[in-house]
C-alpha cells in the first residue's frame, strides 16, 4: 500500500500578504507558488537548478524556486516577479525589456528580471562583461542575450543618472 505523502503547515509572506497553507512535505517553493497561490510568473523549467526559470527572492536572496522545498520557506518573505512588478520597483527594467525586445516566449524573463534586479539593487555602472557574468546563471533559448544585456545596462546607467 503506498503511503499519503505527508502534509505540513506552513505560514510565509508572498509578496507582502501573508498566507497559511498546508502542503506536501517534498512540494517545491516554485511548485507552490504556482499551484497555490496561482502566482505563475516563476516558470519550472530545468527543475534541477540550472536554469534559472524558477527564480524568486526569500528574505531578500535571489534563489532557484525547484530547489528549495516549499515548507523551507516557513516564516519567510517571498516575493515574485509579480510582486516586483506590483511595487514598481523594477518598472524601469521591465521598459527597457519591452523596448529593447529583450524577451521572445518570455519563458526566461522573469527570472531574468528578478536576477538583475539583485544587480540594480547593488547600483553603480558594471561592465557589460560584469552584466553578463550576473546574468549568465539565467538560461534563455531565443534572444541571444544580447537585448538583455542591453536593456539591464541601459536601466543601470539611467540609474546612475546617465542618458538611456
Ligand atoms: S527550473 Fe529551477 S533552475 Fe531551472
Ligand atoms: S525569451 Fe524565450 S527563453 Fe528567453
Amino acid at each position: 500500500m503506498i503511503e499519503p505523502a505527508a502534509q505540513l503547515t506552513l505560514s510565509l509572506t508572498v509578496n507582502g500578504v501573508p498566507v497559511t497553507r498546508t502542503v506536501p512535505a517534498r512540494k517545491h517553493l516554485v511548485d507552490f507558488l504556482r499551484e497555490d497561490l496561482g502566482l505563475t510568473g516563476a516558470h519550472l523549467g530545468c527543475e534541477h537548478g540550472v536554469c534559472g526559470a524558477c527564480t524568486v527572492r526569500v528574505n531578500g536572496e535571489v534563489v532557484r524556486g525547484c530547489l528549495m522545498l516549499a515548507v523551507q520557506a516557513d516564516g519567510a518573505r517571498v516575493e515574485t516577479v509579480e510582486g516586483l512588478s506590483d511595487t514598481g520597483e523594477i518598472a524601469d527594467l521591465q521598459r527597457e525589456f519591452h523596448e529593447r525586445n529583450a524577451l521572445q516566449c518570455g519563458f526566461c524573463t522573469p527570472g531574468m528580471l528578478i536576477a538583475a534586479a539583485e544587480l540594480l539593487a547593488q547600483g553603480g555602472t558594471p561592465a557589460r562583461e560584469d552584466i553578463r557574468a550576473h546574468m549568465a546563471s539565467n538560461y534563455c533559448r531565443c534572444t541571444g542575450y544580447q537585448a538583455i544585456v542591453d536593456a539591464v545596462e541601459a536601466t543601470l546607467r539611467a540609474r546612475a543618472g546617465g542618458k538611456r
